[in-house]
């Protein structure tokens, strides 16, 4: 992804539709207007389409669907601004692009997308299916200077923000299953895969994985997932433009990330899971070691474990696992 056409694609971004003159362009970008066109060509070969009259510029009439790094990084919002990011058109999982450019020595923060995933990955090593189909496949990398006891609210914490931002930009209401999972009408619409390296004191590095069925239709997943799995283009019935959500959701986890590592999310952090909290009051199970464990949902301590309300009125506190939602 060229830089100047980062910059190209920022200026008729802010016109909104208007033209841009090719002289204002070569002028604030430093270039020549031959180079100007030159970069309007590539952007055209990338599924852009742009209208040229001689006596007004530029002015942009088509963006592509698919996942594009430029148009992401030129609307990125301030919060984001200087987020690096990197589009593959195939990796194996973001997850672990980004684990090896942070153990490489990649300057923090930066986002890892693909269009696909051959090996998306869930919680308990579980596949994600992430083939082509216009849904979203990110990993924020991250390198906070925070004691690894303190990570334990960072999915929840990022699940909401990203629950809002979800709701905010598609008009849907998702809401989360703890600790991971985003639902739309009871079906699953994204999980937050967290991974980080740890040394006895400090966090090394972190990363939060994404994956937001945008685009994607029920025919594209395998069978057991029909039933279970939902994408915002299901929900909405109608197809969503990815890069535009892609840069709001890049501003909004930047910012909920800073909120996390200045601990001023502290206070905000119960009241709002409550208001996306999908299991509280429900009847739910799960297993510890052997043992089925069943009880009433009621919400989550201050350090994101899930609370159980037993049968006998004994409480739990639920700090890994999957919990089942019971009828
Ligand atoms: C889950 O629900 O178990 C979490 C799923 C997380 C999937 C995303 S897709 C982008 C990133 N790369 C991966 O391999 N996994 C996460």
């Amino acid at each position: 992804m060229s830089s100047t056409e980062v910059l190209i694609l920022k200026e008729l971004l802010s016109a909104k539709g208007d033209f841009v003159s090719g002289s204002r362009l070569a002028e604030s970008l430093g270039i020549s207007r031959v180079a100007i066109w030159s970069h309007m060509e590539k952007l055209r070969s990338q599924g852009f389409n742009f209208e040229a009259i001689r006596s007004k510029g530029y002015r942009l009439t088509q963006r592509p669907n698919a996942l594009n790094g430029a148009l992401i990084s030129a609307s990125l919002p301030r919060a984001a601004e200087a987020l690096k990011i990197v589009l593959r058109e195939e990796i194996d999982s973001t997850n672990s692009e980004a684990e090896r450019l942070l153990a490489n020595d990649e300057p923090a923060p930066f986002l890892i997308l693909a269009k696909l995933q051959t090996q998306g990955r869930g919680r308990f090593g579980r596949v994600w299916h992430s083939s082509e189909n216009g849904n979203l496949y990110a990993s924020f990398a991250f390198r906070p200077e925070i004691s690894p006891a303190r990570l334990s609210t960072f999915t929840l914490w990022m699940g909401i923000n990203i629950c809002e931002c979800v709701n905010a930009f598609f008009r849907v209401q998702s809401n989360i299953k703890w600790p991971n999972d985003i639902h739309i009408s009871g079906k699953k619409v994204a999980g937050i895969l967290t991974e980080a390296r740890m040394d006895a004191d400090q966090t090394r590095d972190l990363v939060l994985g994404i994956g937001l069925n945008i685009n994607g239709r029920a025919e594209d997943w395998p069978e057991e997932l029909q039933t279970i799995a939902t994408s915002i283009r299901q929900e909405t019935g109608s197809q969503q433009d990815a890069n535009r959500f892609t840069a709001a959701l890049a501003g909004r986890v930047m910012l909920a990330y800073e909120q996390f590592v200045s601990d001023s999310y502290r206070s905000h952090l119960k009241e709002k899971w409550t208001s996306y909290d999908a299991l509280e009051g429900r009847n739910v199970s799960l297993f510890q070691g052997e043992a089925k464990i069943e009880g009433k949902a009621c919400g989550i301590d201050p350090h994101g474990a899930l609370i159980v309300e037993r049968l006998d009125g004994s409480r739990i506190q639920v700090r890994a696992g999957e919990v089942t939602l019971e009828k």
